[in-house]
């Protein structure tokens, strides 16, 4: 992709002859590594390391996660834009606009649109095209043996519901930028895509976490102590579901609340527009492993509050990147489905959704109900099937707004002769036949051993 100068307004850039008169807000193409592609990004900050000055880039366009630190050969500075005197930038970053617990909007980084009428498959590309790039610029960091060893605290927990110290400096260049550069999690070693505040953890090579009670340290020496008292082969709470080496633990935010925080902390590595949950007790946590001889590996998980008056039944949701594109993240979200359907509810992811979250849900949604206006029969001879959008809810918990949107996306909704109709043409069919049989892990309901509490009647959760 090549960066439109006509996009940049003429009458604001300049042309700057030395990298010296560059500042924290200026906008400039910069060459992305591990691509032929110059986008325009923004310096987030500047800092001489070892004598070299370096700088961190967000590329406009693009999500957070492809933020990186370069150096001045990456930088075209025939063309910059300087941030306004008067103390704004034109820089494009948007403050949060809704901010409620555990939730906050970003700026628009993705190259991905919001909900729409765009077609499926151009996001697709899109998301798969940077996905592309995301794994060709893997590389691998040197590892350190650190002898302290490091009980972190517990991260301060904010009062009531609406604050979090998160949320206040949420767009402060500090938490604007990936803090943590690699972690160890079981036999994976993973770059975070996004900052998490992991308490005195500053300034190292990994943060080594026990793949089974999420305790991190500071070393791997101080881990292998750890993992000779850990005695823990599998995520704490109950396991409500188990099929084919796949399951599933429920762990209440109450009752386990230091996993629950350590499990909030982990996935802020790779969520970008959520806040901690340092108040993890109104939440419950569904976390899927997958089993062999050394245990029950996390997989991914979602959360889920107690009571939504929203009728929300996922919170967050993640796959553990070494586990993602493999179909895991339907998985997870089918069983948030399925909870709901034992609770006799529909139910909706929690908004925003990011980038890969609304990829994800949409393919979920398309095929879930092609799925059933496929395989629905004709009521009478030469009748064509019928069906409501209410019925399509009630056998999928899948919500009303939700559906609708779907079938709109999909454009399979026609007015004809004063009612709607949906025809299915044979294209569709066949992709949708071709994309179930690539969906080899699926949910099995009878595996799932649960029944849905009623928290309301509890005095307090
Ligand atoms: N590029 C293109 N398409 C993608 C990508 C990608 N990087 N990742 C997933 N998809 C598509 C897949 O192709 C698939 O669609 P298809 O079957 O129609 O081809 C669909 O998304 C789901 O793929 P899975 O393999 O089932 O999902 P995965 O295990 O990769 O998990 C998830 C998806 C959970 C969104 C993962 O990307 C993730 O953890 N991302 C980081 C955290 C995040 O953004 N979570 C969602 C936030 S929204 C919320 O929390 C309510
Ligand atoms: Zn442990």
């Amino acid at each position: 992709m090549k960066v439109e100068m006509e996009d940049l307004h003429e009458e604001d850039a300049t042309v700057c002859d030395s990298v010296n008169s560059l500042v924290e807000g200026c906008r400039l193409p910069v060459h992305m590594k591990g691509t032929d592609d110059w986008p325009l990004a923004e310096l987030i900050s500047i800092k001489e390391i070892l004598g070299t000055k370096c700088y961190y880039v967000h590329y406009v366009d693009f999500n957070k996660r492809l933020d990186e630190w370069v150096t001045e050969e990456y930088l075209d500075t025939r063309k910059v834009h300087f941030p306004r005197r008067d103390g704004t930038s034109n820089t494009g970053v948007s403050t949060p606009k809704k901010i409620h617990f555990g939730e906050v909007n970003s700026r628009p980084s993705s190259p991905i649109p919001a909900p729409s009428q765009e077609i499926l498959n151009g996001n697709a590309v899109l998301a798969a095209a940077l996905q592309k790039k995301i794994n060709s610029r893997k590389r691998k960091v040197p590892t350190t043996e650190n002898e302290d060893s490091l009980e972190a605290p517990a991260p301060p927990v904010p009062g009531p519901r609406q604050s979090g110290s998160m949320v206040a400096h949420h767009d402060d260049v500090v938490t604007r930028m990936k803090n943590v550069n690699m972690i160890e999690l079981g036999r994976h070693r993973i770059k975070p895509w996004y900052f998490a505040p992991y308490p005195q953890m500053v300034n190292l090579p990994c943060i080594y976490i026990c793949e089974f009670c999420l305790k991190y340290k500071k070393s791997r020496k101080c881990l292998e102590r750890h993992l000779v008292k850990c005695n823990l082969k599998h995520p704490p709470g109950n396991e409500i579901y188990r099929k084919e080496g796949v399951s599933f633990f429920e762990i209440d935010g109450r009752k386990n609340k230091q996993y629950a925080q350590n499990l909030c902390l982990l996935a802020k590595l790779f969520l970008d527009h959520k806040t901690l949950y340092y108040d993890t007790d109104p939440f419950l946590f569904y976390v899927m492993t997958v089993f062999d001889n050394r245990g029950f590996h996390i997989v991914g998980y979602f959360s889920k509050e107690k009571e939504s008056t929203e009728d929300y039944n996922v919170a967050c949701i993640l796959t553990m990147p070494p586990y993602q594109r493999k179909g895991y993240g339907k998985l997870l979200i089918e069983f948030s489905y399925e909870l709901s359907k034992f609770e006799g509810k529909t139910g909706s992811p929690e908004k925003p959704l990011s980038d890969l979250g609304l990829l994800s849900y949409r393919s979920y949604w398309a095929q879930t109900i092609l799925e059933i206006l496929i395989t629905m029969n004709p009521v009478g001879e030469n009748e064509k099937p019928q069906i409501t959008i209410n019925e399509i809810c009630e056998l999928t918990s899948i919500k009303k707004e939700d559906v609708i949107s779907t079938l709109q996306n999909l454009n399979l909704i026609n007015y004809y002769k004063g009612q709607y109709i949906i025809a299915l043409n044979k294209d569709i069919i066949d992709s949708h036949r071709k994309a179930m049989e690539s969906r080899k892990i699926r949910i099995d309901p009878k595996c799932l051993h649960w029944t849905p509490k009623d928290w309301g009647k509890r005095a307090k959760w």
